[in-house]
């Protein structure tokens, strides 16, 4: 069989040419970065969790009419999307102080803000992924005022739709990195939710402890990492018997 073509390998996935032109396949890794690529590991099953978290939430997304990049799973670390230029802009929301926020503000983890806020970054790891204003992106093109506009407006309903779902279950959404991409339809543009929506690039907190079940597990050297994802996966109904890979027959006794 002739093996297909990688066009970019990222840190946590990889991305192959799709079985039809539009069309590319995402690979879950197991691989996990934080703080630009300086801190390096591997989450056991990660993949596995985020292919599956992310088909859920994309998929509830585009029932409430959110277009985005995902078409359908393809098996259990692949997910079939369409192929979009990405804009290079990661759009962080923020529901409450944390991260770098906490720290740029001073605030206390965890401190309610006034409002929910949008913020991008540069997407350039040599630039260590820049906060930037809606100045550079327009003015550097990295995105139109009407692109922007329009990022800014499903932003707002992503949030919104993704607050009320993990509240649901249990979670608080206190924060999370969302990228979008360009796509054509016929001779009209489009700028649609792609990349991934998972506990790499949300944080998760449990609504009644506060314990938290996302990467800065690995971040912050908390342990029990892949615990936390897999709790966020089996709240969302998606931890069936079948999640992590499989490793043979077992011996039943
Ligand atoms: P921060 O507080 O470190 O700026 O992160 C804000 C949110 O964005 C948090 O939910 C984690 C996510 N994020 C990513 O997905 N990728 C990144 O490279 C960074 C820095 C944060």
């Amino acid at each position: 069989m002739a093996r297909r073509r990688q066009l970019y390998e990222g840190k946590a996935k990889i991305i192959y040419e799709g079985p039809e032109p539009g069309t590319v396949v995402q690979y879950f890794k197991d691989d996990a970065t934080a703080f630009n690529n300086q801190k390096k590991g591997t989450i056991t099953g990660k993949g596995v969790l985020n292919n599956r978290i992310s088909e859920v939430l994309m998929t509830r997304l585009n029932q409430i009419g959110v277009q985005t990049h995902f078409i359908k799973r393809l098996n259990m670390r692949e997910q079939l999307v369409r192929q979009a230029e990405i804009v290079p802009l990661e759009v962080i929301v923020r529901n409450l102080a944390a991260g770098s926020f906490a720290k740029r503000f001073n605030m206390e983890e965890g401190t309610p803000l006034p409002r929910s806020i949008i913020e991008f970054c540069y997407k350039n790891d040599e630039l260590g992924d820049p906060l930037v204003t809606e100045e550079h992106i327009t003015a550097f093109g990295w995105a139109t005022p009407p692109e922007l506009d329009d990022i800014v407006q499903q932003t707002v309903r992503i949030n919104d739709y993704l607050c009320g779902l993990f509240n649901g279950i249990g979670i608080r959404l206190v924060d999370f990195k969302i990228e979008f991409g360009r796509v054509w339809d016929n001779d009209v543009m489009r700028i649609i939710l792609a990349d991934e929506i998972s506990p790499d690039s949300c944080r998760l907190w449990d609504l009644n402890t506060n314990e938290k079940m996302d990467k800065d597990r690995f971040r912050r050297d908390m342990g029990g990492v892949e615990e936390g994802y897999r709790e966020v996966a089996r709240r969302l109904g998606v931890l069936s018997e079948n999640t992590t890979e499989f490793t043979g027959p077992k011996l039943v006794h």
